[in-house]
């Protein structure tokens, strides 16, 4: 069975995701990622990239600053509106999410969202205990803004005050203009970005599902709503994002499902959000929101910037303020899922069955022993040679049961021995992660048998 601690045992012992400030103590909710999780991170913002920007004809990309204007949460609503309520348990000063806390006792209940009053009643209603000392002694349920403020060095007393983003959203919105002046796009079009994003926020410690540092893939898909229906665009959506997340990162749509939020739920700018959930071994919960933010944003930010942000009709030359869809997903949220996605015990051995694409290293070559140089350099010019076009790595440490058992727990598809055969011979062996089976190929094969197989 797949747990949660496993998925983090695993990724400790092997380079994907270490505790953050480990060596101090660790920092809760952060997290540092490893040579391998760097690499499927990386391999996971690729593949988004290339499907939703490169692969799409209307959506261009940004890279906003994370640093930004006070005054661009202010238009947004997030330095007034983006809050937790949270509560504090008097007995051992823990805090937690007043909402998270009740949801964690009565599973298939949706809070979020509902008044401070509310939440402190239901705390009240279902006796709800300390997930860490178990007594029943709470603090009145409070807001708590989520917004990091920083101040900047270079400038005198209030203008010194901006704010990390809390969402790669507003950097966007703020572009929208830049874009439409620099850039042939016209409506309907998409702008999407993938960035750091920064909330304080409290969590029940789901490892990276919730952290206070994280990376996000999110458009904005800017429309006329007189030229068309919101509904059909958002269905749209809701199709393209299933089809990414079970096509190109190859998920079990069994543990996929799409859930509405209702209107308490629902962010102070949003008409309709529907979340595209995903069964984690701490239930079913958000991976990624799609939301229908109308021309909320737009207009909140000519509101207070004074700029004009409407876009002329090239047929009728009428301002139109479009509205907006917007698909927003979390990285590391997707790492997490793919990490569970793929996991499976064979046995005694742990194989993470990544899609290749996916994978971190594409393929590992050995020697089958490391003190013999003749096999070290034959294996050596493999290596080399395969590394020009593919991400491979190399391995000669301990014996090769053991450098399989670490390649089919990082997820490697296919390992290459170099053996006493091969001084005869020019052959070696390839090494299928999932069914465990080798077969023998020329070394002048390897290359075109292993594009084929990875494609
Ligand atoms: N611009 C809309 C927006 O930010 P959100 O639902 O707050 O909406 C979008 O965030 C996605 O970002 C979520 O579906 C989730 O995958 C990810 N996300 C949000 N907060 C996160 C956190 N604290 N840690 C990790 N991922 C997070």
């Amino acid at each position: 069975m797949i747990t949660l601690e496993k998925i983090v045992s695993l990724a400790k012992r092997r380079g994907i995701i270490y505790p953050g400030s480990d060596i101090y103590g660790g920092l809760a909710n952060t997290y540092d990622y490893g040579p391998v999780g760097v690499e499927i991170l990386r391999n996971i913002k690729n593949v988004w990239w290339k499907f939703f920007v490169q692969g799409m004809d209307n959506i261009v990309g940004l890279d906003a600053s994370i640093i930004s204007h006070q005054k661009i949460w202010e238009a947004s609503g997030h330095t007034s509106g983006f809050a937790d309520a949270m509560v504090d348990c008097k007995n051992c000063r823990s805090r937690f999410r007043a909402d998270h806390l009740i949801e964690n006792q009565k599973e298939d209940l949706k809070v979020e969202g509902l008044t401070v009053e509310k939440l402190s009643d239901l705390i009240k209603k279902f006796h709800v205990k300390c997930p860490n000392c178990k007594k029943e002694e709470w603090t009145a349920v409070r807001k708590f803004n989520l917004l990091f403020p920083v101040n900047l060095g270079i400038v005198e007393g209030d203008k010194s005050l901006a704010y990390l983003r809390g969402e790669t959203a507003q950097g966007i919105f703020i572009n929208f203009k830049n874009i439409v002046d620099s850039t042939r796009v016209k409506l309907p079009f998409g702008i999407a970005q993938i960035g750091k994003s920064f909330r304080n926020e409290i969590t029940l410690g789901n490892f990276i599902f919730r952290t206070i540092e994280f990376e996000q893939g999110e458009i904005e898909y800017f429309f006329d709503p007189k030229a068309e229906n919101w509904e059909k665009v958002f269905e749209v959506w809701k199709k393209t994002m299933w089809s990414f997340v079970t096509k190109i990162l190859s998920v079990d749509e069994k543990k996929l499902r799409w859930r509405e939020h209702s209107q308490e739920e629902r962010s102070f700018y949003s008409t309709r959000t529907e979340d595209l959930e995903y069964k984690f071994p701490f239930g079913f919960k958000e991976l990624w929101g799609l939301a229908y933010r109308t021309d909320y944003d737009l207009k909140q930010h000519m509101e207070v910037s004074g700029v004009d942000l409407t876009i002329d009709d090239p047929n009728t030359g009428e301002k139109i303020t479009p509205h907006v869809i917007e698909p927003a997903v979390g990285i590391n949220r997707l790492l997490l899922m793919l990490l569970m996605d793929s996991y499976h015990e064979d046995g005694e051995r742990v194989v993470l069955k990544l899609d290749p694409r996916l994978a971190a290293y594409k393929a590992a070559v050995f020697p089958l022993l490391a003190n013999k140089p003749d096999l070290v350099k034959k294996a050596r010019l493999i290596y080399d040679d395969l590394k020009e076009d593919l991400n491979v790595v190399w391995d000669d440490r301990g014996n090769i049961g053991k450098r399989y058992f670490a390649q089919d727990e990082i997820g490697t598809p296919y390992c290459i021995t170099v053996d006493f055969q091969s001084l005869e011979d020019d052959t070696v062996t390839i090494r299928d992660r999932d069914t465990a089976k080798q077969e023998r190929i020329k070394i002048g094969d390897l290359g075109n048998t292993l594009k084929s197989k990875l494609s």
